[in-house]
Protein backbone atom coordinates (compact mmCIF):
# COMPACT_ATOMS: atom_id res chain seq x y z
CA UNK A 1 0.00 0.00 0.00
CA UNK A 2 1.24 3.92 -0.73
CA UNK A 3 0.14 4.72 2.36
CA UNK A 4 2.69 8.40 1.32
CA UNK A 5 0.01 8.70 -1.80
CA UNK A 6 -2.86 8.13 0.09
CA UNK A 7 -2.05 10.81 2.87
CA UNK A 8 -1.29 13.19 -0.17
CA UNK A 9 -4.74 13.10 -1.75
CA UNK A 10 -6.19 13.58 1.75
CA UNK A 11 -4.11 16.55 2.64
CA UNK A 12 -4.67 18.21 -1.42
CA UNK A 13 -8.20 18.05 -0.27
CA UNK A 14 -8.43 19.82 2.21
CA UNK A 15 -5.49 22.74 0.74
CA UNK A 16 -7.66 23.34 -1.84
CA UNK A 17 -5.05 23.16 -4.76
CA UNK A 18 -2.64 25.29 -3.02
CA UNK A 19 0.09 22.15 -3.79
CA UNK A 20 -0.69 19.39 -5.54
CA UNK A 21 -0.65 15.55 -4.92
CA UNK A 22 3.07 14.78 -6.17
CA UNK A 23 4.31 17.99 -4.05
CA UNK A 24 3.19 17.19 -0.81
CA UNK A 25 4.07 13.33 -1.35
CA UNK A 26 7.88 15.11 -1.91
CA UNK A 27 7.36 16.97 1.41
CA UNK A 28 5.79 14.22 3.64
CA UNK A 29 8.27 13.04 5.79
CA UNK A 30 8.97 10.07 7.88
CA UNK A 31 9.42 10.52 11.65
CA UNK A 32 12.35 9.88 13.47
CA UNK A 33 10.93 7.97 16.50
CA UNK A 34 7.83 5.51 15.55
CA UNK A 35 5.68 6.87 18.67
CA UNK A 36 5.70 10.31 16.64
CA UNK A 37 3.51 8.72 13.41
CA UNK A 38 3.89 6.93 10.85
CA UNK A 39 4.08 10.19 8.75
CA UNK A 40 4.71 13.73 8.96
CA UNK A 41 3.79 16.85 6.45
CA UNK A 42 5.76 19.86 6.96
CA UNK A 43 3.14 23.12 6.58
CA UNK A 44 6.05 25.69 6.38
CA UNK A 45 5.32 26.02 2.80
CA UNK A 46 1.84 26.71 3.15
CA UNK A 47 2.49 29.67 5.56
CA UNK A 48 3.93 31.98 3.17
CA UNK A 49 0.54 31.32 0.47
CA UNK A 50 -1.85 30.84 3.52
CA UNK A 51 -0.17 33.64 5.68
CA UNK A 52 -0.81 31.79 8.96
CA UNK A 53 2.02 30.75 11.33
CA UNK A 54 2.60 26.71 10.08
CA UNK A 55 1.49 25.54 13.92
CA UNK A 56 -1.73 27.64 13.39
CA UNK A 57 -2.05 25.66 10.24
CA UNK A 58 -1.14 22.69 11.59
CA UNK A 59 -3.62 22.90 14.31
CA UNK A 60 -6.58 23.30 11.91
CA UNK A 61 -5.57 21.03 9.82
CA UNK A 62 -5.47 18.34 11.33
CA UNK A 63 -8.73 18.82 13.18
CA UNK A 64 -10.56 19.07 9.85
CA UNK A 65 -8.84 15.85 8.64
CA UNK A 66 -9.90 13.73 11.71
CA UNK A 67 -13.40 13.56 9.62
CA UNK A 68 -11.28 11.79 7.07
CA UNK A 69 -9.98 9.04 8.95
CA UNK A 70 -10.99 6.24 6.71
CA UNK A 71 -9.75 2.71 7.57
CA UNK A 72 -6.27 3.48 7.01
CA UNK A 73 -5.56 6.02 9.32
CA UNK A 74 -6.24 5.98 13.23
CA UNK A 75 -5.32 9.78 13.84
CA UNK A 76 -3.61 13.06 13.07
CA UNK A 77 -1.56 15.03 15.46
CA UNK A 78 -0.22 18.68 15.32
CA UNK A 79 3.13 19.01 16.49
CA UNK A 80 5.02 22.59 16.21
CA UNK A 81 4.65 22.84 12.30
CA UNK A 82 3.87 19.38 11.27
CA UNK A 83 0.58 17.41 10.92
CA UNK A 84 1.57 13.86 12.16
CA UNK A 85 -0.45 10.60 10.43
CA UNK A 86 -0.47 7.19 12.66
CA UNK A 87 -1.98 4.69 10.44
CA UNK A 88 -4.38 2.16 11.65
CA UNK A 89 -2.23 -0.58 12.46
CA UNK A 90 -4.74 -3.94 12.21
CA UNK A 91 -5.77 -2.50 8.74
CA UNK A 92 -2.18 -1.82 7.44
CA UNK A 93 -0.99 -5.43 9.07
CA UNK A 94 -4.16 -6.87 7.48
CA UNK A 95 -3.56 -5.19 4.17
CA UNK A 96 0.22 -5.93 4.37
CA UNK A 97 0.73 -9.02 5.50
CA UNK A 98 -2.01 -10.27 2.76
CA UNK A 99 0.09 -8.30 -0.16
CA UNK A 100 3.48 -10.55 0.91
CA UNK A 101 1.20 -13.56 0.73
CA UNK A 102 0.36 -13.19 -2.71
CA UNK A 103 3.02 -11.64 -4.32
CA UNK A 104 5.54 -13.63 -2.47
CA UNK A 105 9.33 -13.10 -3.66
CA UNK A 106 7.70 -10.73 -6.18
CA UNK A 107 6.83 -8.03 -3.36
CA UNK A 108 8.35 -5.29 -4.46
CA UNK A 109 8.70 -5.73 -8.30
CA UNK A 110 8.90 -3.03 -10.18
CA UNK A 111 8.02 -2.07 -14.08
CA UNK A 112 10.86 0.74 -14.97
CA UNK A 113 12.40 -1.26 -17.46
CA UNK A 114 9.34 -2.37 -19.43
CA UNK A 115 11.68 -5.39 -20.15
CA UNK A 116 14.20 -3.36 -22.07
CA UNK A 117 17.75 -4.63 -22.14
CA UNK A 118 20.42 -3.15 -19.56
CA UNK A 119 24.19 -4.32 -20.25
CA UNK A 120 26.16 -4.55 -17.49
CA UNK A 121 30.28 -4.91 -17.82
CA UNK A 122 31.76 -6.37 -14.39
CA UNK A 123 34.16 -8.43 -12.81
CA UNK A 124 36.51 -8.35 -16.24
CA UNK A 125 39.83 -9.76 -14.51
CA UNK A 126 43.14 -9.96 -16.27
CA UNK A 127 44.12 -13.01 -18.01
CA UNK A 128 47.63 -14.33 -16.38
CA UNK A 129 47.27 -11.99 -13.09
CA UNK A 130 45.56 -13.15 -9.90
CA UNK A 131 42.26 -11.99 -9.59
CA UNK A 132 42.41 -9.15 -7.09
CA UNK A 133 40.27 -7.38 -4.91
CA UNK A 134 39.07 -4.78 -7.20
CA UNK A 135 37.82 -7.43 -9.32
CA UNK A 136 35.85 -8.98 -6.24
CA UNK A 137 33.86 -5.57 -6.02
CA UNK A 138 33.07 -5.27 -9.30
CA UNK A 139 31.96 -8.99 -9.69
CA UNK A 140 29.66 -8.85 -6.36
CA UNK A 141 28.15 -4.82 -6.87
CA UNK A 142 27.48 -6.20 -10.28
CA UNK A 143 25.79 -8.54 -9.80
CA UNK A 144 23.65 -7.48 -7.15
CA UNK A 145 22.86 -4.74 -9.58
CA UNK A 146 22.08 -7.19 -12.28
CA UNK A 147 19.63 -8.65 -9.87
CA UNK A 148 18.54 -5.55 -8.26
CA UNK A 149 17.63 -4.26 -12.06
CA UNK A 150 15.68 -7.46 -13.24
CA UNK A 151 13.67 -6.70 -9.94
CA UNK A 152 12.86 -4.02 -11.59
CA UNK A 153 11.77 -5.09 -15.27
CA UNK A 154 15.11 -5.10 -16.73
CA UNK A 155 16.86 -7.54 -18.69
CA UNK A 156 20.16 -7.88 -18.31
CA UNK A 157 23.35 -8.81 -19.92
CA UNK A 158 26.17 -9.37 -17.88
CA UNK A 159 29.11 -9.36 -19.56
CA UNK A 160 32.90 -10.58 -18.39
CA UNK A 161 35.53 -7.74 -20.63
CA UNK A 162 38.58 -10.06 -19.71
CA UNK A 163 41.82 -8.37 -19.96
CA UNK A 164 42.71 -10.62 -22.60
CA UNK A 165 44.93 -8.59 -24.72
CA UNK A 166 48.02 -5.71 -24.68
CA UNK A 167 51.34 -5.92 -24.91
CA UNK A 168 51.88 -8.00 -21.61
CA UNK A 169 51.27 -11.15 -23.48
CA UNK A 170 53.91 -10.88 -25.55
CA UNK A 171 55.78 -9.96 -22.39
CA UNK A 172 54.79 -13.18 -20.98
CA UNK A 173 55.50 -15.56 -24.30
CA UNK A 174 58.85 -13.98 -23.84
CA UNK A 175 59.49 -15.32 -20.40
CA UNK A 176 57.75 -18.35 -20.67
CA UNK A 177 59.74 -19.31 -23.68
CA UNK A 178 63.14 -18.23 -21.69
CA UNK A 179 62.21 -19.78 -18.46
CA UNK A 180 58.80 -21.50 -18.16
CA UNK A 181 57.25 -25.08 -18.45
CA UNK A 182 53.89 -26.68 -19.10
CA UNK A 183 54.09 -28.61 -16.18
CA UNK A 184 54.63 -26.03 -13.94
CA UNK A 185 51.75 -23.54 -15.48
CA UNK A 186 49.45 -26.36 -15.51
CA UNK A 187 50.08 -27.24 -11.66
CA UNK A 188 49.49 -23.22 -10.46
CA UNK A 189 48.55 -21.07 -13.85
CA UNK A 190 48.05 -18.28 -11.96
CA UNK A 191 51.15 -17.55 -9.98
CA UNK A 192 53.21 -19.46 -12.31
CA UNK A 193 52.40 -16.89 -14.99
CA UNK A 194 52.33 -14.04 -12.28
CA UNK A 195 56.24 -14.61 -11.20
CA UNK A 196 57.38 -15.36 -15.22
CA UNK A 197 55.75 -11.82 -16.04
CA UNK A 198 57.97 -10.45 -12.71
CA UNK A 199 60.95 -12.25 -13.75
CA UNK A 200 60.78 -11.14 -17.17
CA UNK A 201 60.68 -7.54 -15.34
CA UNK A 202 63.68 -7.93 -13.33
CA UNK A 203 65.84 -9.29 -16.30
CA UNK A 204 64.57 -6.80 -18.55
CA UNK A 205 66.34 -4.11 -16.32
CA UNK A 206 69.99 -5.27 -16.82
CA UNK A 207 69.12 -7.11 -20.53
CA UNK A 208 66.94 -4.22 -22.12
CA UNK A 209 66.42 -6.22 -25.05
CA UNK A 210 64.08 -8.23 -23.78
CA UNK A 211 61.48 -5.39 -24.01
CA UNK A 212 62.28 -5.34 -27.86
CA UNK A 213 61.96 -9.43 -27.54
CA UNK A 214 58.48 -8.67 -25.90
CA UNK A 215 56.95 -6.40 -28.25
CA UNK A 216 58.03 -8.98 -31.65
CA UNK A 217 56.13 -11.18 -29.91
CA UNK A 218 52.80 -9.18 -29.54
CA UNK A 219 53.28 -7.95 -32.63
CA UNK A 220 53.76 -11.38 -33.92
CA UNK A 221 50.76 -12.57 -32.01
CA UNK A 222 48.55 -9.55 -33.44
CA UNK A 223 49.65 -10.87 -37.32
CA UNK A 224 48.22 -14.42 -35.96
CA UNK A 225 51.11 -16.03 -35.71
CA UNK A 226 50.51 -19.75 -35.02
CA UNK A 227 52.88 -20.57 -32.09
CA UNK A 228 51.65 -17.01 -30.69
CA UNK A 229 48.41 -17.55 -30.53
CA UNK A 230 48.41 -21.29 -29.15
CA UNK A 231 50.53 -19.94 -25.71
CA UNK A 232 47.88 -17.41 -25.93
CA UNK A 233 44.90 -19.25 -25.79
CA UNK A 234 46.97 -21.64 -23.35
CA UNK A 235 47.57 -18.84 -20.66
CA UNK A 236 44.10 -18.13 -21.12
CA UNK A 237 42.48 -21.09 -21.07
CA UNK A 238 44.33 -21.95 -17.94
CA UNK A 239 43.92 -18.08 -15.80
CA UNK A 240 39.93 -18.86 -16.91
CA UNK A 241 40.14 -22.31 -15.17
CA UNK A 242 40.82 -20.58 -12.02
CA UNK A 243 38.90 -17.40 -12.27
CA UNK A 244 35.43 -20.15 -12.45
CA UNK A 245 36.08 -21.64 -9.17
CA UNK A 246 35.75 -18.64 -7.38
CA UNK A 247 32.02 -17.92 -9.92
CA UNK A 248 31.55 -21.19 -9.06
CA UNK A 249 31.88 -20.31 -5.38
CA UNK A 250 29.86 -17.49 -5.46
CA UNK A 251 27.05 -18.67 -7.36
CA UNK A 252 27.93 -16.21 -10.56
CA UNK A 253 27.32 -16.68 -14.21
CA UNK A 254 27.84 -14.18 -17.14
CA UNK A 255 26.36 -14.08 -20.23
CA UNK A 256 29.31 -13.58 -22.58
CA UNK A 257 33.09 -13.49 -22.15
CA UNK A 258 33.81 -11.12 -24.78
CA UNK A 259 37.15 -9.86 -23.58
CA UNK A 260 39.58 -7.34 -25.45
CA UNK A 261 40.97 -9.62 -27.81
CA UNK A 262 37.18 -10.55 -29.08
CA UNK A 263 37.18 -6.61 -30.27
CA UNK A 264 40.42 -7.27 -32.13
CA UNK A 265 38.82 -7.37 -35.68
CA UNK A 266 36.02 -5.08 -35.40
CA UNK A 267 38.62 -1.84 -34.03
CA UNK A 268 39.44 -0.95 -37.63
CA UNK A 269 35.58 0.60 -38.37
CA UNK A 270 35.57 2.56 -35.03
CA UNK A 271 38.85 4.09 -35.97
CA UNK A 272 38.01 4.48 -39.87
CA UNK A 273 34.23 6.33 -38.37
CA UNK A 274 36.66 8.76 -36.67
CA UNK A 275 38.49 9.74 -38.97
CA UNK A 276 35.69 10.21 -41.57
CA UNK A 277 33.65 12.52 -39.00
CA UNK A 278 37.17 14.31 -39.03
CA UNK A 279 37.39 13.73 -35.59
CA UNK A 280 40.77 12.25 -35.34
CA UNK A 281 43.89 14.17 -34.81
CA UNK A 282 47.63 13.95 -34.85
CA UNK A 283 49.54 14.05 -31.91
CA UNK A 284 53.20 13.67 -32.37
CA UNK A 285 52.69 10.55 -34.55
CA UNK A 286 49.88 9.48 -32.55
CA UNK A 287 46.01 9.54 -33.43
CA UNK A 288 43.79 10.87 -30.76
CA UNK A 289 40.44 12.83 -29.88
CA UNK A 290 40.37 16.26 -28.96
CA UNK A 291 38.07 16.41 -25.89
CA UNK A 292 38.73 20.00 -24.71
CA UNK A 293 35.22 20.64 -25.01
CA UNK A 294 34.13 18.30 -22.09
CA UNK A 295 37.48 19.54 -20.56
CA UNK A 296 38.95 16.43 -20.74
CA UNK A 297 42.19 15.50 -22.22
CA UNK A 298 42.28 13.70 -24.89
CA UNK A 299 41.83 10.33 -25.80
CA UNK A 300 44.52 8.00 -27.26
CA UNK A 301 43.07 6.33 -29.99
CA UNK A 302 46.06 5.00 -31.99
CA UNK A 303 49.72 5.17 -30.65
CA UNK A 304 52.40 6.30 -32.99
CA UNK A 305 53.84 2.55 -34.30
CA UNK A 306 49.49 2.16 -35.04
CA UNK A 307 49.05 -0.34 -31.79
CA UNK A 308 45.18 0.26 -30.43
CA UNK A 309 44.40 1.22 -26.92
CA UNK A 310 42.53 -0.50 -24.01
CA UNK A 311 40.23 3.04 -24.86
CA UNK A 312 39.86 1.63 -28.54
CA UNK A 313 38.61 -1.35 -27.63
CA UNK A 314 36.24 -0.05 -25.32
CA UNK A 315 34.92 2.17 -28.28
CA UNK A 316 34.80 -1.00 -30.09
CA UNK A 317 32.91 -2.99 -27.32
CA UNK A 318 30.46 -0.09 -27.02
CA UNK A 319 29.32 -0.52 -30.40
CA UNK A 320 29.20 -3.77 -30.74
CA UNK A 321 27.19 -4.21 -27.45
CA UNK A 322 24.61 -1.53 -28.65
CA UNK A 323 24.54 -3.36 -32.32
CA UNK A 324 24.05 -6.84 -30.55
CA UNK A 325 22.04 -6.23 -27.65
CA UNK A 326 20.02 -2.48 -28.38
CA UNK A 327 20.88 -1.50 -24.61
CA UNK A 328 19.12 1.50 -23.39
CA UNK A 329 21.40 1.39 -20.17
CA UNK A 330 25.16 0.34 -20.47
CA UNK A 331 26.86 -0.12 -17.10
CA UNK A 332 30.35 -0.63 -16.44
CA UNK A 333 31.37 -1.54 -12.67
CA UNK A 334 34.60 -0.50 -12.42
CA UNK A 335 36.93 1.06 -10.02
CA UNK A 336 37.08 4.56 -9.37
CA UNK A 337 40.52 4.70 -10.68
CA UNK A 338 39.00 4.65 -14.04
CA UNK A 339 36.91 7.49 -13.57
CA UNK A 340 38.74 9.23 -16.44
CA UNK A 341 38.75 6.66 -18.63
CA UNK A 342 35.11 6.30 -19.16
CA UNK A 343 34.55 9.91 -18.98
CA UNK A 344 36.25 10.09 -22.63
CA UNK A 345 34.95 7.07 -23.75
CA UNK A 346 31.35 8.30 -23.25
CA UNK A 347 32.41 11.62 -24.58
CA UNK A 348 34.23 10.26 -27.82
CA UNK A 349 30.87 8.29 -28.49
CA UNK A 350 29.02 11.75 -27.93
CA UNK A 351 31.06 13.61 -30.15
CA UNK A 352 30.30 10.40 -32.52
CA UNK A 353 26.73 11.20 -32.47
CA UNK A 354 25.60 8.31 -31.32
CA UNK A 355 22.33 8.86 -29.05
CA UNK A 356 22.58 5.98 -26.68
CA UNK A 357 25.67 7.49 -25.68
CA UNK A 358 23.94 9.27 -22.86
CA UNK A 359 22.79 5.39 -21.33
CA UNK A 360 26.44 4.57 -20.74
CA UNK A 361 26.90 4.53 -17.28
CA UNK A 362 30.31 4.32 -15.09
CA UNK A 363 29.47 2.98 -11.64
CA UNK A 364 32.52 3.16 -9.88
CA UNK A 365 33.71 2.18 -6.22
CA UNK A 366 36.37 2.62 -3.67
CA UNK A 367 39.32 0.44 -2.53
CA UNK A 368 39.74 -2.87 -0.79
CA UNK A 369 42.17 -1.78 2.25
CA UNK A 370 44.00 -4.22 4.64
CA UNK A 371 45.60 -2.43 7.45
CA UNK A 372 44.24 1.26 6.21
CA UNK A 373 46.51 0.14 2.92
CA UNK A 374 45.46 -0.79 -0.69
CA UNK A 375 45.57 -4.91 -0.73
CA UNK A 376 47.61 -5.68 -3.05
CA UNK A 377 49.43 -8.63 -4.57
CA UNK A 378 53.03 -7.97 -2.46
CA UNK A 379 56.46 -9.33 -4.06
CA UNK A 380 56.78 -12.83 -3.88
CA UNK A 381 53.30 -13.43 -1.99
CA UNK A 382 50.00 -13.77 -3.70
CA UNK A 383 47.10 -13.02 -2.03
CA UNK A 384 44.45 -15.36 -3.73
CA UNK A 385 41.07 -14.46 -4.43
CA UNK A 386 39.97 -18.17 -3.96
CA UNK A 387 42.15 -18.61 -0.70
CA UNK A 388 40.32 -15.90 0.76
CA UNK A 389 36.95 -17.28 -0.17
CA UNK A 390 38.29 -20.74 1.23
CA UNK A 391 39.01 -19.03 3.99
CA UNK A 392 36.00 -17.70 5.20
CA UNK A 393 34.04 -21.07 4.34
CA UNK A 394 36.64 -22.96 6.48
CA UNK A 395 36.19 -20.23 9.45
CA UNK A 396 32.00 -20.76 8.63
CA UNK A 397 32.40 -24.70 8.39
CA UNK A 398 33.98 -24.49 12.31
CA UNK A 399 31.60 -22.14 13.81
CA UNK A 400 28.82 -24.54 12.77
CA UNK A 401 31.15 -27.49 13.98
CA UNK A 402 30.80 -25.19 17.05
CA UNK A 403 27.70 -24.28 17.83
CA UNK A 404 25.25 -26.57 15.35
CA UNK A 405 27.14 -30.23 14.99
CA UNK A 406 24.15 -32.41 13.81
CA UNK A 407 23.22 -29.87 10.69
CA UNK A 408 22.43 -31.66 7.92
CA UNK A 409 24.28 -30.40 4.70
CA UNK A 410 26.98 -28.77 6.64
CA UNK A 411 29.55 -28.36 3.60
CA UNK A 412 26.86 -26.69 1.68
CA UNK A 413 25.77 -24.08 3.94
CA UNK A 414 29.47 -23.08 5.47
CA UNK A 415 29.42 -22.61 1.32
CA UNK A 416 26.59 -20.45 1.77
CA UNK A 417 27.80 -18.38 4.79
CA UNK A 418 31.49 -18.37 4.02
CA UNK A 419 30.73 -16.73 0.42
CA UNK A 420 27.84 -14.67 1.72
CA UNK A 421 29.87 -13.56 4.61
CA UNK A 422 32.78 -11.76 2.59
CA UNK A 423 29.71 -10.67 0.09
CA UNK A 424 27.76 -8.90 2.37
CA UNK A 425 30.84 -7.16 4.00
CA UNK A 426 31.32 -5.87 0.68
CA UNK A 427 28.03 -4.12 0.12
CA UNK A 428 26.78 -3.01 3.36
CA UNK A 429 28.78 0.08 2.57
CA UNK A 430 27.77 2.73 -0.04
CA UNK A 431 30.47 1.49 -2.81
CA UNK A 432 32.33 4.80 -3.00
CA UNK A 433 33.49 4.41 0.80
CA UNK A 434 36.95 2.20 1.00
CA UNK A 435 36.49 -0.97 3.04
CA UNK A 436 38.46 -2.69 6.06
CA UNK A 437 38.77 -6.12 4.85
CA UNK A 438 38.79 -8.46 8.00
CA UNK A 439 37.54 -12.24 7.79
CA UNK A 440 36.68 -12.32 11.47
CA UNK A 441 34.59 -8.99 11.25
CA UNK A 442 32.75 -10.43 8.19
CA UNK A 443 31.57 -13.60 9.74
CA UNK A 444 30.52 -12.80 13.26
CA UNK A 445 27.25 -13.55 13.80
CA UNK A 446 26.20 -10.63 15.76
CA UNK A 447 26.44 -6.81 14.61
CA UNK A 448 26.14 -5.66 11.02
CA UNK A 449 27.18 -9.39 9.18
CA UNK A 450 25.87 -11.57 6.29
CA UNK A 451 25.99 -14.50 9.14
CA UNK A 452 23.76 -12.34 11.22
CA UNK A 453 20.68 -11.58 8.14
CA UNK A 454 21.00 -15.35 7.47
CA UNK A 455 20.84 -16.21 11.17
CA UNK A 456 17.81 -14.26 11.29
CA UNK A 457 16.13 -15.90 9.03
CA UNK A 458 17.24 -19.18 9.48
CA UNK A 459 15.50 -18.63 13.29
CA UNK A 460 12.45 -17.27 11.37
CA UNK A 461 12.19 -20.37 9.32
CA UNK A 462 12.81 -22.86 12.70
CA UNK A 463 9.50 -20.34 13.92
CA UNK A 464 7.65 -21.55 11.12
CA UNK A 465 8.46 -25.49 11.29
CA UNK A 466 7.83 -25.47 15.49
CA UNK A 467 4.60 -23.52 15.18
CA UNK A 468 3.67 -25.83 11.87
CA UNK A 469 2.69 -22.49 10.01
CA UNK A 470 0.52 -23.09 7.15
CA UNK A 471 0.12 -20.39 4.90
CA UNK A 472 -3.94 -19.99 4.61
CA UNK A 473 -6.12 -17.81 2.88
CA UNK A 474 -4.80 -15.08 4.83
CA UNK A 475 -7.45 -13.14 6.96
CA UNK A 476 -4.96 -11.25 9.54
CA UNK A 477 -6.19 -9.95 12.85
CA UNK A 478 -4.06 -8.48 14.45
CA UNK A 479 -3.75 -5.57 17.06
CA UNK A 480 -0.20 -4.98 15.72
CA UNK A 481 1.17 -3.09 18.26
CA UNK A 482 3.80 -4.99 19.10
CA UNK A 483 4.30 -5.71 15.47
CA UNK A 484 4.50 -2.47 14.23
CA UNK A 485 7.89 -2.18 14.25
CA UNK A 486 8.57 -5.32 11.97
CA UNK A 487 5.64 -4.19 10.01
CA UNK A 488 6.79 -0.51 9.36
CA UNK A 489 10.04 -2.16 7.94
CA UNK A 490 8.26 -4.70 5.77
CA UNK A 491 6.29 -2.07 4.15
CA UNK A 492 9.37 -0.07 3.40
CA UNK A 493 11.13 -2.55 0.54
CA UNK A 494 9.47 -1.33 -1.92
CA UNK A 495 10.81 2.06 -1.83
CA UNK A 496 14.22 0.37 -0.58
CA UNK A 497 14.43 -1.16 -4.30
CA UNK A 498 13.76 2.21 -6.06
CA UNK A 499 16.37 3.91 -4.00
CA UNK A 500 18.54 0.86 -4.57
CA UNK A 501 18.08 1.11 -8.81
CA UNK A 502 17.66 4.83 -8.83
CA UNK A 503 21.40 5.45 -7.14
CA UNK A 504 23.01 1.89 -8.37
CA UNK A 505 23.29 1.56 -4.32
CA UNK A 506 23.50 -2.40 -3.22
CA UNK A 507 24.02 -1.15 0.24
CA UNK A 508 20.28 0.42 -0.03
CA UNK A 509 19.32 -3.17 0.43
CA UNK A 510 21.97 -4.72 2.96
CA UNK A 511 21.05 -2.03 5.37
CA UNK A 512 17.46 -2.32 4.84
CA UNK A 513 17.50 -6.40 5.34
CA UNK A 514 19.54 -5.38 8.81
CA UNK A 515 17.15 -2.90 9.73
CA UNK A 516 14.35 -5.68 9.23
CA UNK A 517 16.68 -8.43 11.17
CA UNK A 518 16.88 -5.76 13.98
CA UNK A 519 13.29 -4.91 14.15
CA UNK A 520 12.57 -9.28 14.06
CA UNK A 521 14.66 -10.28 16.26
CA UNK A 522 14.17 -6.94 19.03
CA UNK A 523 10.17 -8.65 18.39
CA UNK A 524 11.45 -12.06 18.68
CA UNK A 525 13.01 -11.32 22.30
CA UNK A 526 9.66 -9.28 23.45
CA UNK A 527 7.12 -11.88 21.98
CA UNK A 528 6.50 -15.29 22.43
CA UNK A 529 5.27 -15.96 19.00
CA UNK A 530 4.71 -19.57 19.34
CA UNK A 531 2.23 -18.87 22.31
CA UNK A 532 -1.06 -20.96 21.98
CA UNK A 533 -3.90 -17.51 21.56
CA UNK A 534 -5.83 -16.52 19.30
CA UNK A 535 -3.21 -14.32 17.05
CA UNK A 536 -0.83 -17.09 16.64
CA UNK A 537 -1.31 -18.25 13.19
CA UNK A 538 -1.20 -13.98 12.33
CA UNK A 539 2.12 -13.69 13.83
CA UNK A 540 3.28 -16.62 11.69
CA UNK A 541 2.39 -14.93 9.30
CA UNK A 542 4.24 -12.20 10.00
CA UNK A 543 7.31 -14.70 10.94
CA UNK A 544 6.77 -15.54 7.27
CA UNK A 545 6.69 -12.36 5.44
CA UNK A 546 9.65 -11.51 7.56
CA UNK A 547 11.62 -14.61 6.05
CA UNK A 548 10.08 -14.16 2.16
CA UNK A 549 11.63 -10.61 2.78
CA UNK A 550 14.74 -11.83 4.31
CA UNK A 551 15.84 -14.25 1.56
CA UNK A 552 14.40 -11.66 -1.28
CA UNK A 553 16.77 -9.24 0.07
CA UNK A 554 19.67 -11.56 0.78
CA UNK A 555 19.02 -13.03 -2.77
CA UNK A 556 19.34 -9.23 -4.47
CA UNK A 557 23.05 -8.83 -2.80
CA UNK A 558 23.42 -12.65 -4.43
CA UNK A 559 23.70 -14.52 -1.16
CA UNK A 560 21.85 -17.83 -0.52
CA UNK A 561 19.78 -18.13 2.76
CA UNK A 562 19.83 -21.21 4.16
CA UNK A 563 16.56 -22.47 6.07
CA UNK A 564 18.89 -23.51 8.79
CA UNK A 565 22.35 -22.90 10.17
N1 LIG B 1 40.37 -5.52 -17.09
C1 LIG B 1 40.23 -4.18 -16.59
C2 LIG B 1 41.05 -4.00 -15.33
O1 LIG B 1 41.28 -4.96 -14.62
C3 LIG B 1 38.81 -3.82 -16.28
C4 LIG B 1 37.92 -3.79 -17.48
C5 LIG B 1 36.65 -3.05 -17.22
N2 LIG B 1 35.76 -3.02 -18.33
C6 LIG B 1 35.92 -2.29 -19.44
N3 LIG B 1 35.02 -2.38 -20.40
N4 LIG B 1 36.92 -1.45 -19.58
O2 LIG B 1 41.44 -2.90 -15.01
Amino acid sequence: MEYVKLYSELLAAEIGGLLTCNEIERLIEKPKFLHQGDMAFPCFQLAKTMRKPPAAIAKDLSSRLQHQTNGSFNRFEAVGGYINAFLNKANVAKELLNEIRQKKNHYGDLDLGESQTLTIDLSSPNIAKPFSMGHLRSTVIGNSLSLIYEKCGYRTVKINHLGDWGTQFGKLITAYKLWGTEEKVKAEPIQELLALYIKFHEAAESQPQLEQEGRDWFRRLENGNAEALELWKWFKDESLKEFKKIYDLMGIEFDSYAGEAFYNDKMEPTVEMLHEKGLLEDSDGAQVVNLDEYELPPCLIKKSDGATLYATRDLAAARYRFEEYSFVKSLYVVGNEQSLHFKQIKSVLAKMDFPWADGIIHVPFGMMLKDGKKMSTRKGKVVLLENVLQDSIQLAEKNIEDKNPSLANKTDIAVMVGTGAVVFHDLKNFRMNDIEFSLEDMLKVEGETGPYVQYTNARAQSLLRKGAFEAGSGEVNLAADREWAVLTELQAFPDTIKRAVEKNDPSQIAKYVLNLSQAFNKYYGEVKILEDDAEKNDRLQLVHSVSIVLEEGLRLLGIKAPKEM
